[in-house]
């Protein structure tokens, strides 16, 4: 028996001071106390996770906050319960399938309709190592949603983007992007041996890539974008790999790496840092590893590449050159799927204008 002694209670020590320090190492509080009442967010994939929380702390921070969900009930729940904590009532739910082409057109139209302004647009969604999946325009999953979708959604709002200058795109990439290589013979896995985790860091280098790209193709108008890598954080984001899928690694293994690794509120600290940090104006086209900024792997300094990407995409979501939409008309079942289900929920009334709602 006391031959574990050691390594057990080296391993509790180990394991303790983790926990404690974690905060400390994994970047913490977002600096800027500023405050953004009169400013307009859209946040993707906000029903959970990093953008739950950074909608949150944006809805503390005055914002007028729209969550692009693609489900409406977990979406219109969690837009409710940050009404409910942060007393921001100005916080909506919002239809947005980042794998249906059509779903974004609609989304997008809606935005440029009855929005005023966009001043932030945080492409927060994301799927990590999901099956070989097709998104309903037949791209891969994590490529699609993960870049082609937001790909699609940043260019169809530009000119509203362009409009609020100063405003900011924020992309969420990964530290992944490492080892993501962009296989242009095939970027949807169509020829080779599909392999999920090659697919996320494809996805994710791209959106190190369209980042790049989109900041030298915005010089002058007064819209930033940054890429950026949260640090590891407990979210629902592995719910396609082993942590989640046995009932060991879901209930021993998972609650163990949850105490190690960063809260989603600590996690939303570098979108919110991005969105609102008074030294980020102007700063523009730049990857941050947390709230540091920091040079990206070589494969994403690539301006070729950056370039190459844009052309493909551009083509494969329908967008012409000079990216004017060339819109295919939304069919009445994509209509019915982006309207608010709770009028009371709906994007308005902003106090600045009205809104036509959808539907109405
Ligand atoms: N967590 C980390 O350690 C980490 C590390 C590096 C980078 N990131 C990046 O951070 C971002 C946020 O991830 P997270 O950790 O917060 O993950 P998460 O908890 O799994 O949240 C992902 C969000 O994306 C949404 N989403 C997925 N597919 C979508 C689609 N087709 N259309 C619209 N929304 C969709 C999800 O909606 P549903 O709930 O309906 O599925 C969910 O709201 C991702 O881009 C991820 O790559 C995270």
């Amino acid at each position: 028996m006391s031959r574990y002694i050691l390594p057990v209670s080296v391993f509790g020590t180990v394991a303790g001071c983790a926990v404690l320090i974690k905060n400390h190492v994994t970047g913490g509080r977002c600096p800027s106390k500023a405050t953004i009442k009169g400013k307009t967010v859209v946040i993707t994939g906000a029903n959970t996770g990093i953008g739950k929380e950074t909608a949150r702390e944006l809805a503390t921070r005055g914002g007028r906050i729209i969550m692009g969900c693609r489900d409406m009930e977990k979406c219109e729940t969690a837009a409710k319960e940050i009404r409910g904590t942060t007393l921001n009532p100005h916080v909506y739910a919002c239809h947005l399938d980042l794998a249906s082409m059509k779903s974004i057109r609609e989304f997008a139209e809606r935005i440029n309709q009855e929005e005023k302004r966009v001043d932030v647009l945080i492409n927060n969604a994301g799927v990590m190592r999901c099956p070989g999946w097709k998104t309903e325009d037949g791209f891969d999953m994590q490529f699609g949603v993960n870049h082609l979708g937001h790909f699609l959604l940043t260019n169809l709002l530009l000119e509203k983007l362009k409009e609020s200058a100063p405003s900011r795109v924020i992309n969420l990439a990964s530290l992944a992007h490492i080892v993501g290589k962009i296989d242009f013979e095939d970027l949807n896995w169509e020829r080779k041996k599909f392999d999920t985790k090659q697919a996320y860091c494809q996805s994710k280098l791209a959106n190190v890539l369209f980042t790049r790209e989109l900041a030298r193709r915005l010089k002058g108008t007064g819209v930033t974008v940054n890429a950026v890598h949260p640090g590891v954080v407990a979210t629902e984001l592995g719910r396609h790999t082993g942590l989640h899928q046995s009932q060991f690694s879901s209930s021993v293994l998972s609650p163990f790496f949850s105490m190690l690794v960063k809260s989603p509120k600590l996690g939303a600290q570098p979108s919110v840092f991005l969105a609102v940090a008074e030294e980020m104006d102007g700063v523009t086209g730049r990857y941050y590893d947390v709230m540091t900024e920091k040079e990206p792997a070589p494969q994403a300094l690539d301006d070729e590449a950056a370039r190459q990407l844009w052309e493909v995409s551009s083509r494969l979501v329908g967008l012409e050159e000079g990216g004017q939409p060339s819109l295919a008309k939304p069919s009445a079942d994509t209509e019915s799927k982006a309207g608010l289900t709770d009028p009371a929920q709906t994007l308005g009334p902003n106090p600045e204008h009205s809104i036509r709602t959808v539907g109405a």
